[in-house]
């Protein structure tokens, strides 16, 4: 009987593409999103991955009572992998209130359900923003949180600490928190991808709408960083590698193979690359020299931050395989993709 998994956010970015290799893993999925990021249509996209059938239930998983009747309805859920929040850096300084309740009352939702329910495993999707600028880089686990530079990077930060907090009370609950660096690329079969709202507030996306005629051009948030060419440095790690990442963790989980009731991962590539280097990679393997001019610092960046993954490596036998070459070119891929559906529409 396989192993049933809730995916809370499943047809988002990293959500579908995990969905994709948990199925692929022999788990059976149930999806609960919101849509407020995503489209229905993705459910139907990773079934043509997979050839496999998800769950799919339209919930926002702030609304206690919905979410109860989805743990109800699918009914014994065996793990969860908790994607669904808001996550643009910059929207979160304009909108904090809305990023506090979204990213925490979902969490805590989660948390009362499961123990109504009897499921005791969950992956948490966090991110590297907990460290703000590491004063050591590569950045490893041990080095101390500090103040986040934004309302999200605090949500994720807060809600490390409730999972944290929950595992000292409750001795039932196992908890697996992934501290993503930067997700880029999409599936190699472009079915899947990055689909942002209106204007993308990340760097790959805006690039490839760049390149592609969408955006007039790029504007780079600064380069007079200390750093070689004066760009901010970050760790850009394949969206597939860093589905892979959730099915090992589960598979830690379940294996029993867990050291403590509450671990954390950096999930990167341990590589850090600048915007400026990113700019020429992509013009490499696309052909396409993007628009951009050089404009001022973005508030709330960091300067530089890439992962020391020694930790995911050697204790999930995890690493990133994809190239950020190979990584890029998936991204200029599933752009097309998305240009002729556009012009099929016309
Ligand atoms: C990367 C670099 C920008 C856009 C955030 C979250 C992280 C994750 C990814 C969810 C920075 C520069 C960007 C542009 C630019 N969130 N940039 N022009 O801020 O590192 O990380 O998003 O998964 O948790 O913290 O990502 O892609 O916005 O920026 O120059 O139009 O690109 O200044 O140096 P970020 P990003």
């Amino acid at each position: 009987m396989s192993k049933r998994i809730l995916v809370t956010g499943g047809t988002g970015f990293i959500g579908s593409h995990t969905t994709v290799e948990l199925q692929n893993a022999g788990y059976e999925v149930v999806i609960v999103d919101n849509l407020s990021n995503s489209e229905a249509k993705v459910a139907d996209a990773i079934q043509q991955i997979t050839g496999k059938k998800t769950a799919f239930e339209h919930v926002d998983c702030t609304d206690f009572s919905a979410m109860d009747h989805v743990f109800k309805k699918h009914d014994p859920i065996d793990a969860i992998i908790h994607f669904a929040a808001s996550k643009a850096v910059g929207e979160s300084v304009q909108k904090p209130l809305l990023y506090y309740r979204n990213n925490l009352v979902s969490l805590m939702n989660l948390l009362e359900l499961m123990k109504k329910y009897t499921c005791q495993n969950i992956v948490f999707s966090s991110s590297c923003t907990v460290y703000g600028q590491p004063d050591t880089l590569p950045v490893t686990e041990q080095a101390p949180t500090k103040k986040a530079e934004s309302p999200y990077g605090n949500t994720k930060q807060i809600c490390e600490e409730i999972l944290q907090d929950t595992c000292n009370a409750e001795s039932w609950l196992q908890v697996v928190a992934l501290r993503y660096f930067n997700p880029i690329g999409a599936h190699p079969t472009t079915l899947i991808g990055e689909l942002p709202n209106g204007v993308p507030a990340n760097l790959i996306p805006f690039i490839t709408q760049t390149a592609i005629g969408i955006r007039e051009q790029l504007s780079i948030f600064g380069n007079d960083y200390n750093t070689p060419d004066g760009s901010c440095i970050r760790d850009y790690i394949n969206v597939v590698d860093l589905a892979k990442a959730h099915v090992v963790a589960l598979n830690r989980m379940f294996e029993n193979k867990k050291k403590s009731n509450y671990e954390f991962f950096n999930i990167g590539t341990g590589r850090g690359l600048s915007v400026l280097e990113i700019v020429d990679i992509f013009e490499k393997v696309s052909g396409v020299k993007p628009n951009y001019k050089i404009v001022s610092r973005r508030a709330g960046d960091i300067e530089k931050v890439w992962a020391d993954t020694t930790l995911a490596n050697n204790e999930l036998g995890w690493k990133a395989e994809e190239t950020v070459e190979d990584t890029l070119l998936s991204a200029w891929k599933w752009e097309l993709k998305l240009q002729k559906e556009r012009e099929k529409k016309q």
